[in-house]
C-alpha cells in the first residue's frame, strides 16, 4: 500500500548540501536514482532519524519509504520529502516506489546491506535493474562538516568528563564491569543519547586482549585498568583508550607505555592531507616494531569516527587512501602483553590543511595515571 504526500516546507542548508553532493556523486556514476538504506546514512542523507526505512534520491525528488512507527517523526524532520508507507516489507515498497515512478535502473549499495536484504530488494523493484553504486554514502560521510565537529565535540567532551568523574570513583575491589558501567551512567547523565560501543574496562592480563570484554574481575590494590570508551551525542560517536594504575606502575608496563606514545605521538604528527593512510600506520608500526613489539601491535592504526564508530577512511597498512582534509581519525597504537597487561593509547584526531589537530584532551601524562 502506497500513501504519497508531498509538503512545500523548506530543507535544512545543511541537508540541501549533502543532498547536492549526493546528486552530483549520482550524476558522476550516471545514476537516475539512488536508494539508501543503512540507517546511518539515511540519517546522514536527510536528518531523519527513524530505522527500518529507506530514501531513495532523484535529481528533483527525496523519498522516504517507512512505516507508521514514523509518520510523527517524518512530520517534524522531513516533512518536504515524499513519503510511501509500507504495510507490507521494506523490500517490497521499494519495489512499489520504483514501479509507480517508472525507474528503470536504481544505484544500490551493496556494502551498507544484509545480503538477505540485498537479495530480496533485487527481486521486489523487477524489472528495474540494481546497479551496484560506488561508496557514495561513504566517501561522503568521511569529511566532516563543522555542524558535524560541533556534535562530534560534544560527544568528546561528554565521554572525557565522564571519565574523569569516574576515575575518582576508582577503588582496589570494583569489578571491571562496575567501572564500565558507572563510566557509562556518567556519560548518560550529561547528555550522551547512548554509548558509542560497548565500554572495555580490562585490568592486567584482560587488558592484553585488544578488544576485551568486562568481566567480574576485581581491580587488585596494585594493578593497571585499560579503559577504551566512547559516548554517542545526536548519533555522533567519540572513542579514547587511556589506561590507569592503582598502587604502582609496573616498570615493564611503564617501558611499553612510553613506546606505545612515542608511537602515537610520531603518527600524529605525520598526519596531513596527501599522505596515504599506510603511511600513517607504517609510523607508528616502525617504532613499535624497532622496539621489538612489532608482533604484540595487532590492529591497525585507526579509523574513521563519525556517525559509526568504525567509518572510512581506515587508518591501516590496508589502505592507501590519502588522508584529506575534514577527515576524522583514531589514532590507537597498542602492545600487548599476554597474561600481563596491554597499553593501547586512542585520541580522535581532525585532518586539517595545516596538518593533525588533536580534538580530544585527556592526559597521557604517565605519572598522572597513578590514581
Ligand atoms: N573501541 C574500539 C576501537 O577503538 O576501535
Ligand atoms: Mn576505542
Ligand atoms: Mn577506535
Amino acid at each position: 500500500m502506497t500513501k504519497s504526500r508531498s509538503t512545500r516546507k523548506t530543507i535544512p542548508d545543511e541537508i540541501k548540501e549533502r543532498l547536492s553532493r549526493i546528486r552530483r556523486a549520482m550524476s558522476k556514476a550516471s545514476l537516475p536514482a539512488f536508494l539508501i538504506t543503512n540507517h546511518m546514512d539515511t540519517f546522514y542523507a536527510t536528518g531523519f532519524t527513524g530505522e527500518d526505512s529507506a530514501i531513495l534520491v532523484q535529481p528533483r525528488a527525496v523519498h522516504v519509504i517507512s512505516d507508521g512507527r514514523f509518520d510523527e517523526t517524518i512530520n517534524e524532520e522531513i516533512p518536504w520529502a515524499t513519503r510511501h508507507m509500507r504495510k507490507g516489507l521494506l523490500a517490497a515498497e521499494v519495489g512499489n516506489v520504483c514501479k509507480k515512478l517508472g525507474l528503470k535502473e536504481v544505484g544500490i549499495q551493496p556494502s551498507g546491506m544484509m545480503l538477505s536484504e540485498y537479495q530480496a530488494i533485487k527481486k521486489a523493484i523487477r524489472p528495474c535493474k540494481p546497479i551496484d553504486a560506488p561508496p557514495i554514502m561513504a566517501n561522503l560521510r568521511e569529511i566532516k562538516s563543522s555542524a558535524e565537529l560541533t556534535v562530534l565535540r560534544k560527544s568528546m567532551r561528554i565521554a572525557q568528563d565522564a571519565m574523569k568523574a569516574t576515575l575518582a570513583t576508582i577503588r582496589p575491589g570494583q569489578t571491571e564491569i562496575e567501572a564500565a558501567a558507572r563510566l557509562e551512567f556518567e556519560m548518560r547523565r550529561r547528555g550522551a543519547s547512548g554509548i558509542a560501543f560497548g565500554t572495555i574496562c580490562a585490568t592486567d592480563g584482560n587488558a592484553a586482549h585488544p578488544h576485551a570484554i568486562p568481566g567480574k574481575r576485581r581491580f587488585k590494590k596494585s594493578c593497571m585498568i585499560l579503559f577504551d570508551w566512547g559516548a554517542r551525542c545526536g548519533f555522533y560517536c567519540s572513542d579514547l583508550t587511556r589506561v590507569c594504575f592503582i598502587g604502582k606502575i609496573p616498570p615493564r608496563i611503564a617501558e611499553v607505555y612510553r613506546i606505545v606514545l612515542e608511537a602515537q605521538l610520531a603518527a600524529i604528527d605525520a598526519i596531513k592531507p596527501g599522505q596515504r593512510c599506510c603511511d600513517i600506520d607504517a609510523v607508528a608500526r616502525g617504532i613499535i616494531s624497532k622496539a621489538g613489539f612489532g608482533e604484540q601491535f595487532n590492529h591497525g592504526l585507526g579509523h574513521g569516527l563519525g556517525l559509526d564508530v568504525h567509518e572510512a577512511p581506515s587508518l591501516s597498512w590496508r589502505s592507501d587512501k590519502p588522508l584529506k582534509e575534514g577527515m576524522l581519525v583514531t589514532v590507537e597504537p597498542g602492545i600487548y602483553l599476554p597474561g600481563v597487561g596491554g597499553v593501547r593509547i586512542e585520541d580522535d584526531v581532525l585532518v586539517t590543511a595545516r596538518g593533525a589537530k588533536v580534538l580530544t584532551s585527556m592526559s597521557k601524562d604517565l605519572n598522572e595515571a597513578l590514581l
